[in-house]
């Protein structure tokens, strides 16, 4: 058995701590946009992977009790907006149930009709596919559309979340292979 085995009986798992050890899986940010009747939706999100190639399939998690997320089911799409390393504020922004959180951002519609949030590193213009019930979340799988970046240019940097912190990438070294290791220099 590994040093430090915790209890795993499901009952038996505090939530603050289960949150904590959660926290040790780095992540990027993401908003979750949509627009129902002209007005702008969105949340902060980082409980997002990629689902399928072929269909471009993509998935996030929402708390059941969010306010955006049955506003984004009844317009039935919704973009996913990858945020740059200097958008931390508007992370915080859109983690904030009930705020004011688009006169602050500037924004355009997609080709679907979700907002683009300026400067993000990504975006993903996306079909709501299926939705799932998991515990005390829903798990939604959109198809991917359309997609594209939003003038960040090539040397933009995500931002990241690890441990209730926000960050960004520190390169470990210069590495041109996307799937191979890199080389070793010794
Ligand atoms: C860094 C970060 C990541 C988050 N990730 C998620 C997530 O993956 N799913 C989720 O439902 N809420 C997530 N939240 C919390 C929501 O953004 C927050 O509950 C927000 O109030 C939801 O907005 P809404 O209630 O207007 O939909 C995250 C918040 C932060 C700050």
């Amino acid at each position: 058995m590994p040093a430090n085995t915790e209890a795993i009986h499901t009952t038996a798992i505090n939530s603050q701590r289960f949150r904590q050890a959660l926290g040790h899986f780095a992540s990027g940010i993401m908003v979750i946009t949509s627009q129902l009747e002209g007005e702008p939706i969105g949340f902060t999100c980082s409980a997002f992977y990629s689902v399928s190639m072929n269909p471009p399939l993509v998935s996030f998690s929402v708390k059941s009790s969010s306010y955006s997320y049955p506003l984004i089911r009844q317009a039935g799409r919704f973009a996913v907006n990858i945020l740059s390393a200097d958008q931390a504020d508007v992370s915080r922004l859109f983690a904030q149930q009930g705020a004011d959180k688009w006169s602050a951002v500037k924004w355009q519609a997609s080709s679907l009709g979700n907002p683009v949030i300026a400067d993000c590193l990504l975006w993903l213009d996306c079909a709501i596919h299926a939705e799932h019930a998991a515990g005390d979340h829903l798990i939604v799988i959109g198809e991917v559309k359309a997609l594209g970046s939003s003038g960040s240019g090539a040397a933009a940097q995500p931002l990241l979340y690890f441990q209730g912190r926000y960050g960004q990438l520190t390169p470990l070294a210069v590495c041109h292979e996307e799937i191979m290791p890199c080389r070793s220099t010794a």
